[in-house]
């Protein structure tokens, strides 16, 4: 097998890299990880930039000018990621999830969606294929996206109210653009949709109620996020976050809500049904999820696998090192030892950050981390 070097991100050069990985999984096995869990999402990063500055994410002073963004040379190319893509669908991964920054803004990325979505499991089915957007560009997209072969959207708005909106989002935008993509979005059959809000107190607790009114009926799943201590969300305190149970009371006081079923192993949302008007779960209306990713974290089931713009495998979302990718596809590797290098890596993690964030050491918690903007959510 060729030496796969695991380097650190770019923001945390310097650090020692961690214990190349030993022992390879058996040739095509599904794969298990250190802790048994297995490979089945890869999240994929497009572009490390975006067209917002959220202050828990890209603060306007940090990406400012002269912040030093990617070149297009470091970038991935479309082919070079649907052929990673296409050795993790062989190793167990059925769902990919484009991110950035923001992935729109990645020129040609419906070109990109044709790729993916051409993929196929080893039994000849296709694969789950999402993307996470700020919404902003989504309205004049959708419908390409759709057709290039995208399956559903997830999008972030943490605010209906414009001023609040437009200070988190650090740029002025209003909320008004990012609706409009919504609802471009569920036009074109971008479905199920689900709209994402990180909860910070002291910020947009607020809007928990009036976000749950507007989207009541609208058939979107709402979910509402426990702000984390990940890379960008500089100073981040416990005091901020506002547990998922809170969140529930708020909403319970308002609406009727019913719990449902996880639709899926390792999923990160616990969910609610609204009641319609005979006072059964009504799914046509939407539904109601929370992600307590810091009150109740779900390491345990943890499947997923972050693959950044540059070419760097991250096995945690609060990882402070990645693998080196790119330079192994980039030196004329062939399929199977890509496959060998993504087999021994996954094999070797044992991450699980959340479940542990309360027993570490305070330095271990503030050790630098990979940004949110850098692998997406
Ligand atoms: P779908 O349910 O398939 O749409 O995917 P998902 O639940 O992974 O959703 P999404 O990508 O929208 O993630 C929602 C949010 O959950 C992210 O923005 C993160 O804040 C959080 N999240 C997602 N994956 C993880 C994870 O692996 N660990 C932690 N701690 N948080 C996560
Ligand atoms: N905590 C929770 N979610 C976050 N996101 C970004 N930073 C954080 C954080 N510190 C979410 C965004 C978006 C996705 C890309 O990640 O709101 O939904
Ligand atoms: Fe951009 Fe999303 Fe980060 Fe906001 S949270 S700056 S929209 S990548
Ligand atoms: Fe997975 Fe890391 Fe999130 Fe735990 S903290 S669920 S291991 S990404």
């Amino acid at each position: 097998m060729r030496r796969i070097i695991p380097i650190a991100p770019h923001r945390t050069r310097g650090l020692p890299p961690p214990a190349m990985p030993t022992g390879a999984a058996p040739d095509g096995a599904l794969l298990r990880d250190a802790l048994g869990r297995p490979l089945r999402d890869l999240r994929i990063s497009v572009t490390d930039r975006c067209n917002f500055r959220c202050s828990y994410c890209m603060p306007a002073e940090a990406f400012a000018h002269g912040h030093a963004w990617m070149q297009h040379s470091e970038l991935l190319r479309f082919e070079e990621i649907t052929r990673l893509a296409r050795c993790f669908v062989a190793r167990g991964v059925r769902k990919l999830r484009i991110t950035g920054g923001e992935p729109l803004l990645r020129r040609g990325l419906e070109r990109l969606i044709e790729q993916l979505a051409a993929l196929r499991t080893p039994d000849g089915a296709p694969l789950e294929l999402a993307l996470t957007t700020n919404g902003t560009l989504l309205a004049r997209r959708a419908r390409a996206l759709k057709d290039a072969g995208l399956q559903r959207v997830t999008v972030s708005l943490d605010a209906l109210d414009e001023a609040l909106f437009a200070r988190i989002n650090g740029v002025g935008a209003s909320p008004r653009g990012v609706l409009e993509g919504i609802d471009a979005a569920l036009a074109a059959g971008l479905v199920p949709l689900k709209v994402n809000v990180v909860v910070r107190r002291g910020s947009n607790e607020g809007q928990i109620v009036p976000l749950a009114r507007h989207f009541r009926g609208s058939g979107v799943a709402l979910r509402f996020i426990e702000y984390m201590d990940a890379g960008g969300a500089h100073g981040w305190r416990m005091a901020q976050v506002v547990p998922s149970v809170q969140v529930l009371a708020r909403l319970q006081r308002e609406f009727p809500l019913a719990p449902l079923a996880p639709a899926a192993p390792g999923e990160t949302a616990t969910r609610y049904a609204w009641l319609g008007a005979g006072g059964q779960p009504d799914a046509r209306l939407g539904e109601i999820g929370l992600i307590s990713s810091v009150t109740q974290p779900f390491c345990h089931e943890c499947c997923r696998a972050r693959l950044s713009m540059d070419g760097k495998l991250f096995l945690c979302l609060f990882a402070t090192q990645g693998y080196e990718l790119r330079d192994v596809l980039r030196s004329g590797a062939s399929d199977a030892e890509l496959d060998a290098a993504i087999a021994a890596i996954w094999s070797a993690r044992h991450d699980r950050y959340s479940a542990l964030r309360t027993s570490l050491s305070p330095e271990a918690r503030q050790a630098p981390r990979v940004g949110m903007s850098y692998i997406g959510g």
